[in-house]
C-alpha cells in the first residue's frame, strides 16, 4: 500500500516519512509515547479522545540508514522499512514491537452443507464475522506475552488467545465469554513480557476488531473497517507508566465529589413518589449508609426525556428538597432518545433546529427506544451539545444532583441504525459508521458541560456507552449484567481491565441487573462493591427486591457491614481519586500493577488492589467458605481481619465465612479513616484516624492524605490541605510518627488525630516531646493527639 521508502522531513516533533505512494506521519509525544498516523481515509486527523495534548518529545534524532529509517527518543528506537513497516526496540536493543512479516492466515473453521444446516436448525451460531477490514495491522507474537485493557470486554483479565470487537452494543442476554463486544469501545490495549509493558491505542471510531492470537499465535492484530491507520504506542516499561501515558493522551478522571463514593441505591423503578421515600426512610431507619437514590426511566411522563410525571411525582422540587434534609442525593436517568411527539418541546426545539440526525435525504431519522418512536439528537454537533448542556439545568433546578446517561450506544429497538445516518461531526459530515461509538462519549460530554454550568459544582455523570477519553467526563457502569455467580466473578476483570483503559471510576450493578438475586449472591457481592469505585446496587423491573434489606437478617447485617466499612474508607478512596486525577492510576487495580517483578500476579482474576495498600480477595463462588489467596512478593501482608501477618510471595488458604471478606493490608501502611456515617456530610468530620501498620525494622512509610470541601472546584485554586504521613521503624523496635502538613489552603482542617497503631504495646508515647496518654488492647495502642506532631513510641 505504502511502498518503498524515498525520504523524510522533520517539522517540529513531528517526522513526515515519504513512502512511493503515500506520506504518512510519526510523532514524538513524549520519549515513551509515539504517534504513527497513515492518513487512509481522511488526511487530517481529528481525534475524539484527544484533546489539549501537551507534547515534550525531548532531545530525538532521524537517521536514513541503508534504507531504513532509525528513529531515536530518549526511551525508545524505531526502525521504519518499506512498506511503512515498523520496529520498536528499548534505548538497550530489546526488542519491544515488532510488525509481523507475513500476511494475515486465519485459523480454518471446519463443516460445510448439511451439516451446518442442521445444527443452525437446532440453533446454534454458525455466523462467522466478516469484518470487511480496510486498515489492519499485524504484530509479531512473542511467547509469554500476556495483553490486557480493552474496557468492558467479557471473560477474564489476559485477553491473549481472544479476539474482540469494538461496536457500541446494547445486548441484555447474559453476558458470557463468547461475546466480542460489549457497551464501550476503548480501542487501547497493555502487552506485558518478561516484566516489559507497552500500550498501544488504536484511535479509530469506526467498528474495529482486536485479535491477540485467537486467529493465529503467529501474530496479534487490530484493524478497522474505515477510517486511518492511527495509533500511539506508549512505552512502560511497567504498566502504570503506560497508563500514565496513556491517561496524558486521553485525560484522567476528574476528581468527584465526596459524595459520589457513597452507597447508591437504585432499581428499575422507585416510582411512584411514596415508594422511593420508603425507601430513603428505611435506610434511615435501620442505619444502613446511602447517599444516592436513583429514578429510572419512569419518573418521566411517557418516557419524555426532561419531563416529570405529575402522576407519579406531583411536587419533584418538595420531594427532592426533603430527600436533600435527609441527606440524599437523587440522579435520574437521561436517554438519548427524544420522543417523536409535536408539542413536546424539547423534540420541537430538536427538530427545529435540526438538532436530529438524519438520514441521508436529510430527513430525521427515525427509531424505537422507550417512548416509542424516537429521534436521535446528534451529539457529534457541538451546537447540539450545547442545547443538550442547557437542558440539564431542567433537571438541577429541581433538585437532581447528578445525570445517569443510558442507551446511548445508542441502543434502538427497530434494528440498528443504518450505515448512512448522518451525522454533522463538527462540520466534517459523516455517517452512523464513525460516530456510533462515539455517540456515549459526546453525551457524556454535553450532560458534564450542562451539570458544571448549571450548578458550578464537580458534575456526577454515569454513562453506560463511552469510547476513549470519556472519563474526562463521566463514570461508568457495566451495563445489564445479571444476578449470576458467574458475573460477580467476571465483574473483577471487567473492571480492572476498564481501570487499566483510563476508566478510573467504574462499577457495575451490585447484586446483579436481571434474574433474581439470593441472599447469599448478595452478600458476596457487596463485600466487593465496597471496595469498587462506583458502589451501586441497581435492578432490573420484575425482579425481586435487593435492597440490603430485602433478604434476612443475617444478609441485612452482612450489607450493613460493608457499607459501614465503605464510610470509614471514603477518606482513604478519595485520596486514590485525587492521586488519580494526575496520575491516572485506577482505585481498582490488578496485583501486577504494583508486582510487576512476580509473574504469579499476571493472571490473577479473581484478586485486587483497592488503591495501593489494600489487597481484596472476594469469595465468587456459591456456598464457598474459604479460598486461596496469593500474596504478592515483595513484602508483608497484614490481615485485616485478624491482624495476622504473612509472608508474601506464597498461596494460603483464606476461611471466608458469609460474613467474611478476605482482606489484606500492605505492611507498612498508613491508612486514613473516618468515623462511620449514614450519609456524606451527616458528621462535621473534627478528627481524622489514622490506622497504622508499622513498617519492617529499618524501614520508613509515607503516606499522603488530602483534604478538600468535597464538592466545588475551589480545590483547583488551591483550597486544599495536603498532610504528609510517615512511620519510621528503628532497628530497636520504637517508632516515629511525623504528621506534616504540605499544604495548608482548606479552612476545615482536622483538629485532632486518633492513632491507632497495630503489633505494637508501647511503654512510652510523646508527641513534641510531651508524654501522650494510650490504650492497649490485644496488640494493638490507640491513642489522640491535639494536632501536627513529631510522636515518639517506644517500646
Ligand atoms: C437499561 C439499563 C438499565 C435500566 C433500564 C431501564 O436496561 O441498562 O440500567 O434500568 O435500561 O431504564
Amino acid at each position: 500500500m505504502f511502498g518503498s521508502l524515498k525520504g523524510h522531513r522533520e517539522q517540529d516533533h513531528t517526522i513526515v516519512i515519504e513512502f512511493e505512494r503515500k506520506n504518512v506521519l510519526i510523532e514524538i509525544i513524549e520519549p515513551s509515547i509515539v504517534h504513527f498516523f497513515a492518513p487512509i481515509a481522511t488526511e487530517r486527523r481529528a481525534s475524539k479522545a484527544v484533546e489539549n495534548l501537551t507534547v515534550n518529545p525531548g532531545v530525538f534524532s532521524v537517521d536514513l540508514q541503508n534504507s531504513q529509517l532509525v528513529i531515536k527518543t530518549e526511551k525508545l528506537l524505531i526502525h521504519v522499512f518499506d512498506e511503512f513497516v515498523v520496529d520498536v526496540f528499548d534505548t538497550a536493543g530489546n526488542r519491544l514491537c515488532a510488525d509481523y512479516r507475513g500476511s494475515a492466515r486465519p485459523f480454518v473453521r471446519r463443516g460445510s452443507g448439511e451439516g451446518l444446516e442442521v445444527a443452525a436448525e437446532e440453533g446454534h451460531k454458525l455466523e462467522a464475522e466478516k469484518h470487511r477490514l480496510k486498515i489492519q495491522a499485524l504484530k509479531k507474537m512473542e511467547k509469554d506475552m500476556f495483553f490486557y485493557g480493552l474496557g468492558d470486554k467479557t471473560g477474564h483479565l489476559n485477553k491473549r488467545g481472544y479476539h474482540y470487537k469494538m461496536w457500541n452494543t446494547d445486548d441484555p442476554s447474559p453476558h458470557v465469554e463468547s461475546f466480542e463486544a460489549m457497551y464501550k469501545s476503548i480501542p487501547f490495549f497493555i502487552s506485558l513480557k518478561e516484566k516489559q509493558a507497552f500500550g498501544i491505542f488504536f484511535d479509530n471510531t469506526y467498528e474495529s476488531v482486536f485479535d491477540f492470537g485467537k486467529e493465529n499465535d503467529d501474530y496479534y492484530s487490530f484493524g478497522a473497517v474505515d477510517g486511518n491507520l492511527d495509533y500511539y504506542f506508549i512505552y512502560g516499561p511497567s504498566v502504570k507508566e503506560v497508563v500514565g501515558g496513556y491517561t496524558r493522551l486521553t485525560g484522567t478522571t476528574p476528581l468527584p465529589q465526596l459524595w459520589t463514593l457513597g452507597y447508591q441505591q437504585c432499581r428499575w423503578a422507585y416510582t411512584p413518589e411514596q415508594r422511593l421515600r420508603e425507601i430513603a426512610d428505611t435506610f434511615r431507619e435501620k442505619e444502613i449508609p446511602c447517599d444516592v437514590l436513583y429514578l429510572d426511566i419512569d419518573y418521566m411522563d411517557g418516557y419524555r426525556v426532561f419531563t416529570w410525571d405529575r402522576k407519579k411525582f406531583p411536587d419533584p422540587e418538595k420531594t427532592l428538597k426533603e430527600l436533600k434534609d435527609q441527606g440524599y442525593k437523587v440522579v435520574t436517568i437521561i436517554d438519548p432518545g427524544v420522543k417523536k411527539d409535536k408539542g413536546y418541546a424539547i423534540c420541537d426545539e430538536g427538530l427545529k433546529n435540526r438538532y436530529f440526525a438524519a438520514d441521508k435525504d436529510g430527513v430525521p431519522y427515525i427509531n424505537k427506544v422507550w417512548p416509542g418512536d424516537s429521534l436521535y439528537p446528534d451529539f457529534s454537533n457541538e451546537r447540539v451539545r450545547k442545547w443538550w448542556a442547557g437542558n440539564q439545568k431542567i433537571m438541577t433546578d429541581t433538585g437532581v444532583a447528578g445525570i445517569w446517561n443510558d442507551m446511548n450506544e445508542p441502543a434502538s429497538f427497530n434494528g440498528p441504525l443504518p450505515d448512512d445516518v448522518t451525522f454533522n461531526n463538527d462540520g466534517v459530515l459523516t455517517d452512523h459508521r464513525e460516530i456510533h461509538n462515539v455517540y456515549g462519549h459526546y453525551m457524556s460530554k454535553a450532560t458534564n458541560e450542562g451539570i458544571k454550568n448549571a450548578t458550578g459544582q464537580r458534575p456526577f455523570v454515569i454513562t453506560r456507552a463511552c469510547y476513549a477519553g470519556t472519563q474526562k467526563y463521566a463514570t461508568v457502569w457495566t451495563g445489564d449484567n445479571q444476578s449470576l455467580w458467574e458475573h460477580l466473578r467476571m465483574s473483577l476483570p471487567m473492571l480492572i481491565n476498564l481501570g487499566l483503559s483510563g476508566i478510573a471510576f467504574c462499577g457495575t450493578d451490585v447484586g446483579g441487573f436481571g434474574f433474581d438475586c439470593t441472599a447469599e449472591l448478595l452478600s458476596r457481592w457487596v463485600q466487593v462493591g465496597a471496595f469498587t469505585p462506583l458502589f451501586r446496587n441497581h435492578s432490573s423491573i420484575f425482579t425481586r427486591d435487593q435492597e440490603p434489606w430485602a433478604f434476612d437478617e443475617e444478609t441485612e447485617a452482612i450489607n450493613r457491614k460493608y457499607i459501614q466499612l465503605r464510610y470509614r474508607l471514603l477518606p482513604y478512596l478519595y485520596d486514590i481519586l485525587h492521586d488519580e486525577e494526575t496520575t491516572g492510576l485506577p482505585m481498582i487495580r490488578p496485583l501486577l500493577m504494583h508486582y510487576q517483578d512476580d509473574p504469579k500476579t499476571y493472571e490473577i482474576n479473581d484478586e485486587f488492589l483497592c488503591g495501593e495498600n489494600i489487597l481484596v480477595a472476594p469469595v465468587v463462588g456459591q456456598g464457598e467458605r474459604a479460598r486461596m489467596v496469593y500474596l504478592p512478593e515483595g513484602n508483608r501482608w497484614v490481615d485485616f481481619w485478624t491482624k495476622g501477618i504473612v509472608e508474601g510471595g506464597q498461596y494460603i488458604v483464606r476461611d471466608a465465612p458469609l460474613d467474611v471478606c478476605p482482606i489484606y493490608i500492605k505492611e507498612g501502611s498508613i491508612l486514613p479513616l473516618y468515623p462511620v456515617q449514614n450519609f456524606v456530610g451527616e458528621k462535621q468530620i473534627k478528627q481524622l484516624t489514622l490506622e497504622i501498620y508499622p513498617p519492617e525494622k529499618g524501614r520508613e512509610s509515607n503516606y499522603v492524605h488530602y483534604q478538600d470541601d468535597g464538592s466545588s472546584f475551589d480545590y483547583r485554586s488551591g483550597a486544599y490541605n495536603l498532610y504528609r504521613f510517615s512511620a519510621l521503624r528503628s532497628e530497636d523496635g520504637s517508632i516515629r510518627i511525623r504528621l506534616e502538613k504540605e499544604h495548608a489552603g482548606y479552612k476545615m482542617a482536622y483538629e485532632s488525630f486518633k492513632l491507632v497503631l497495630h503489633h505494637m504495646k508501647p511503654s512510652r508515647i510523646t508527641a513534641n516531646g510531651e508524654l501522650v496518654a494510650f490504650e492497649v488492647f490485644k496488640n494493638q495502642a490507640t491513642f489522640k493527639i491535639a494536632d501536627l506532631a513529631d510522636v515518639r513510641i517506644e517500646i
